[in-house]
């Protein structure tokens, strides 16, 4: 099994690791495949993601999709992060072995988890706009 080079920097120096104490949205996950554990905390401001940060029970490549997911949406304003799948994550990274896919699915649930809380959070009903959350229907994992 061969990562590229962008995953094993990824999962060596893992990017925005930790907790945001005070964030707008938290959200956590879990991985019915193999039981692995992501929790996403956002701080959003006037819609716009101006902190993240993620910590995971999981393997090396949910730790480097992880990482690359809050790069791609730190900055970000909700709307632009709510588009952001497991799929662009991955391309991001140069790919990954296709036994590993399963596993950048978590990183695109637990941004959309925290969204949800952050929407629950500002009164807004949270499921027309970001659908349902951890279904393996509604994810584009392949596995
Ligand atoms: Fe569980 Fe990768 S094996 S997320």
């Amino acid at each position: 099994m061969a990562y590229s080079e962008k995953v094993m920097d990824h999962f060596s120096n893992p990017r925005n690791v930790g907790e945001i104490p005070d964030a707008s949205g938290v959200g956590e996950v879990g991985n019915p495949k193999c039981g692995d554990i992501m929790r996403m905390y956002l701080k959003i401001e006037n819609n716009i993601i101006t902190d993240v940060k993620f910590k995971t029970f999981g393997c090396g490549a949910a730790i480097a999709t992880s990482s690359m997911a809050t790069e791609m949406i730190k900055g970000k304003s909700v709307d632009e992060a709510l588009k952001v799948t497991n799929k662009a994550v991955m391309e991001a990274l140069d790919g990954l072995p296709p036994v590993k896919v399963h596993c950048s699915v978590l990183a695109e649930q637990a941004i959309k988890a925290a969204l949800a809380d952050y929407y629950r959070k500002i009164g807004v009903d949270p499921e027309p706009i970001i659908g349902p959350i951890g279904d393996c229907e509604a994810c584009s994992c392949s596995l």
